[in-house]
Order: structure tokens, then sequence, then C-alpha cells
């Protein structure tokens, strides 16, 4: 779980708030206009079939009361009979590879002690080759282990889910806690035929009733179909290891992410989080979230860098699980055998820039290059900065006013720029929010952000709140002199669609330098996104800078 649990002990006022925040939201489950072509037409080998299922909970009534294994395993079933079902549906989609959310068979909100009757040993795979399905009594305990591996070898596909872990330790040796057992957040795969392929262990945990692992690893596997995938967690999402570093140190470039995450307008909701990453790291994504009305957790996706389907589900939608398939390129940066001569990977955190042969007039790119934003380079009237809550995190900010124009604000050492031109009325207000800083509120993590928002309200107060919904269409590019290399772009529109930016990048180095600006007050450095024409109003346009050196302390509580 991820940003999750710690709301329960911590702040509940917090989970009104989601709640009311995905009231106006429809159910959505559509395809993102793709960009440049790159997928089109992409059939055969260099591609393959992934299936998420977002999965409303059965949850035990009574957590925190501890069960016997018999009746833990009872209330396990009920779960895995809806996955059992999924994953037939999907493999009849054709299927390859179905991903389950974190918590899905267990659910959440246990103690460490009430869990004890849901935890399974998990083997490392590494070590020993074991198939449970075929060989179901060589560990004791590993009933859901047996029904997962079933369930993979009669649909012939991969499954990859969340279960609790543990392992016995003897209480003398460090860090083995008094019981004398470790207890962890487990991701399990199991290949086509039932072999248990992977086991990764969550790092990053979110006030849970789990031990971080003491020998952290980056855990990928590989498949027959489209080479390797990482896998990771919920929270880890928002830190460099396991989730960055198995992109760029292993290179890794497919990813598997189960999560149980509470949507946080206006910066973090679930399809915000997955699409972003997705986005700056120039990899495939395939995240699987719990839906859970009364937590405000919904969203989940498969996601390139390039197109998405994701599903959304709102408050006035019956609550129900929600199976997405989806035919996408192999991306293996390790198989280029595999990958489509279509798909060339992005460099990672460089975006997405206008290629150069455009700058020369090259006549396949005529139409698409960007015409400059030369007279919104103009101030716009100046608001004084003031001072706003974001998500927990004081934001420097200016009001957004007038039709068009240019505006900086700064906070600490990063300042933000925009250039902006509204295309309906403007009578919604929005807010160009900057922020330098050490995350504190439910994990600690340092930031640089820059974000374009729309209040919730026609006061300045209003600007941060969560909302989801705006009739302003609105051109925009963004930008930021972050001092940090990782930057995950986001757009999100109306009723909680995903958008994204027509061109990103790093400006002023390098010879790509379309849409430059040449703001006195601004040094033209740092990383942009512009997007123009969007076909529904604007809610959130965020540059999410992690300082990742920054974060002094250890998450774990
Ligand atoms: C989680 O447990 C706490 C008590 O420890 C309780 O107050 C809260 O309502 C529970 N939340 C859910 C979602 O079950
Ligand atoms: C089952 O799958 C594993 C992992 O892909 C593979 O190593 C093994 O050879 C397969 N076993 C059989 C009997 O096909
Ligand atoms: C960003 O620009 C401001 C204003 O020019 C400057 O004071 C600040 O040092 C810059 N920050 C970085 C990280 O370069």
């Amino acid at each position: 779980m991820g940003r999750v649990a710690g709301r329960w002990s911590v702040l509940g006022a917090a989970m009104a708030q989601c709640i009311l925040a995905a009231a106006a939201v429809l159910t959505l489950s559509l395809l993102v206009r793709g960009e440049g072509g790159v997928e089109r037409g992409v059939v055969g080998g260099g591609s393959y079939v992934a299936a998420v299922y977002e999965h409303r909970l059965i949850q035990n009534p009574q957590p925190k009361v501890p069960l016997s294994r018999r009746e833990a395993l009872e209330h396990m079933r009920q779960n895995l009979d809806v996955f059992e079902e999924q994953a037939a549906a999907a493999a009849n989609q054709g299927a390859q590879i179905i991903v389950f959310p974190e918590d899905g068979i267990h659910g959440f909100n246990f103690s460490r002690e009430s869990i004890y009757g849901y935890l399974e040993t998990v083997p490392d795979p590494t070590a020993v080759s074991w198939n449970p399905c075929s060989d179901p009594t060589r560990f004791p305990n590993t009933e859901v282990q047996h029904r997962l591996s079933c369930m993979a070898k009669a649909h012939g596909l991969y499954v990859v889910a969340n279960m609790p872990g543990s392992e016995e330790c003897q209480t003398h040796i460090p860090p083995c806690p008094p019981d004398g057992r470790y207890q962890f957040n487990t991701n399990v795969v199991f290949s086509a035929n039932g072999t248990l392929v992977a086991r990764y262990r969550k790092r990053n945990l979110y006030f849970e009733e789990f031990d971080p692992p003491s020998d952290p690893q980056l855990v990928t596997f590989d498949t027959p179909f489209a080479g390797r995938f990482g896998v990771f967690t919920c929270f880890d999402i928002l830190f460099y290891s396991p989730a960055v570093e198995l992109v760029e140190r292993l290179g890794v470039r497919q990813l598997v992410f189960p999560t149980a995450w509470m949507n946080q307008l206006p910066l973090l909701t679930s399809v915000q989080a997955q699409r972003s990453f997705s986005y700056a790291t120039g990899a495939a994504l395939l995240g699987a979230n719990i839906r859970a009305d009364t937590l405000g957790m919904t969203g989940s996706g498969i996601f390139t860098p390039w197109e998405a389907l994701y599903h959304h589900a709102g408050a006035g939608a019956p609550e129900a699980g929600r199976l997405l398939v989806k035919t996408l390129p192999v991306l293996d940066s390790l198989r280029p055998d595999l990958r489509p001569r279509s798909s060339p990977l992005p460099l990672l955190f460089s975006g997405y820039q206008e290629p150069q042969y455009c700058l020369q007039g090259d006549g396949e790119c005529q139409g698409t290059a960007p015409k400059g934003w030369g007279r919104l380079e103009e101030p716009a009237t100046l608001s004084s900065p003031f001072k706003a809550e974001m998500m927990y995190d004081r934001f420097t900010m200016v009001l957004v006013q007038g039709t068009e124009g240019s505006l900086s604000v700064c906070d600490n050492t990063l300042c933000c720029h925009l250039l902006f031109r509204r295309l309906t009325a403007p009578q919604e207000l929005y807010a160009l929010a900057a922020f330098d800083g050490l995350h504190v509120v439910h994990g600690t993590y340092s930031l640089q952000v820059c974000a374009l928002v729309r209040c919730g309200g026609h006061t300045p107060e209003t600007c941060g709140a969560e909302i989801d919904h705006a009739h302003t269409l609105m051109d925009f590019r963004l930008a930021g002199n972050f001092s940090v290399r990782h930057v995950f772009p986001g757009v999100l529109s109306s009723n909680m669609q995903l958008d994204r930016p027509d061109h990103s990048g790093w400006e002023g180095r390098g010879n790509m330098q379309l849409d430059r600006p040449d703001h006195s007050d601004w040094e033209g450095r740092g990383f942009y996104m512009s997007r123009r024409g969007m076909g529904r109003g604007l809610v959130t346009a965020v540059l999410y800078g992690r300082a990742y050196d920054q974060d002094h302390t250890q998450t774990n509580v």
C-alpha cells in the first residue's frame, strides 16, 4: 500500500478530501491519442497483449482480529475466485500477462499480529525452481501460491500478484523482529506454466504492518513474448530505488506495478502518477489498483510513453472491478530483436522534443513544427506571489490573470515560468505554483515542482484544492530551472482524462531549443513542456521533480 494507510492513523480527515475529490468523476476507459505514429501498425512479433485488473476488494470486516489459517484462506479464496474469472477473461482476449493489485488478495488495515494467518513463505525463485501447481507440497502453507500458479498454468499467461510473505528469523540476529519472523509486502510472478519466476519485497513501505527487506534487490523477470519486466509496488514509484534504478541502471523498459493507491488531486492521482512515470522514463507500465470508494482508491492502466488505456472510476459509478486489455509494443532495451523497428526507445528523463530535422524544414515535419510563442512573451498582468497549501506542501503561487502572456514564480532556488493563452473566457481561476523543499506529511521526500493548477474557487486561498473539472481551454508552455535531473511531466484535463505534452525536454542544453522563451527575468534554461489545442478543460499541468539525493529520512514507520 502506498500513500494510504498512514491516513487512517495520522489524519482521518484527509480521506474525506480524497472522497470529495472523486465525487464528480465519471467512469472512463479510453484510449489516449498516440503521438508520432510510433505504435501504429505494430503487429506480430514486436508486440504482446497485456492485462491489468482493477479489483474491488472483498475486505475482511475486522482486519485487526487474528484469524486462523483456515479462516484467512477462506477470506482470500473469495478474492482469488474473482482473480480466476478475470485471468480467464484476459486469456480469452489474448492476454499473455495479467497484473493484479497490491493487497488484492488479503486486504489491508491488519496489525502485525492479525495478519499472521495470511502469511506464506515465498521461496527465492533465483535459488529454487518451483512450480507450486505441479508440486504443491514442497513447501508447507503455500495455498495462495498454489492457486496463483495453477491460475497461470490453466490460462497460459504470466500472473503478477501481491500477497503477504514471511520468513522466519533468529531474534538475536538484528534486524529480526521480536516475534521471530519478517513480514514482507510481496509481489509474486508466475510464468505461463505456473513456475514462480519472481519475488519482490516492497522496499518503500507506507505505514504498513510489514518489514522492509534487509537485502533490497532489483527484481526482474524474463518472458518469451516481450523480454524483461521490472517489478515494484505503489509508494515505490516516488523513490529512486527500485523504480528509477530499474530503468536507469538496468535498462528495464517494461514494468509491472501492483498498487493500492489513494488518489490525491491535483498532482498525484493514481493514473496521473502512472502516466507521468511511463512518459518520463520511456517505459511501459502495467498498473493495477484496488477499487475501494471509501478509501478513494481507483485508477489503473496500461501505459506506454505514447499511449494509454486506463480506467478511473468516480463515486457515481457502480463499485466494480475493471479488466483492461491492450496490445503494446515490446520495449525491452536489451532485446532489440524483439522490438518493432518503429519503436525507438526514448532517452530517460530527456523529454520528447521536436526531432531536429524539423528545424531544417524537412517536408515531413511541415505543419507540426510549433510556431513559437512570440507575442505571449509579453508579461501578463502580475499578481503578487502568495503562499497556498497544495497536498500538504506550502507552494508559492501567482494568479494567472488575463487571456494571455507570461509570468514567473520562484520558491527557494526553483523558478517556474509560464506562457499561456486562454481560448475560452477567463472565468475560471488558475495559479502558477512553485515548491522547492522537503515534503514531510505521509512520507518524507524532496521535491521541486512547477504546476499550473485550476483553483477550487475564485480566491487565492482556493488554489491547490482538490479539483477535477474545468472548462478553460488553454495553450501553455510551462518551464522550471530545476536543479534535479528527474522531472515527471503530467497533464490532466477535465473529468480525470489524461493528456500529455506536445513537447518536453531540457532547454538551453544541446541544440534543440524550439519553443524557447526569452523572457527577461527568465534565464531560459531548465525543463519545459508545451501543449496546445487540448480538447478539454485544463485541470493540472505539472513538472514534478524529485530530488532523490535530498531524501534524508527513511519513509518506513
Ligand atoms: C482501520 O483500522 C482503524 C483502527 O485501527 C479504524 O479506525 C479504521 O476505520 C480502519 N479503516 C478501514 C478502512 O477499515
Ligand atoms: C516453465 O516456465 C519456466 C519459466 O518460464 C521455464 O524455465 C521452464 O522451462 C518451463 N517448464 C516447462 C516444463 O515448460
Ligand atoms: C533559478 O533562477 C533563479 C532566478 O534567476 C536563480 O536565482 C536560481 O538560482 C536558479 N536556480 C537554479 C537551480 O539554477
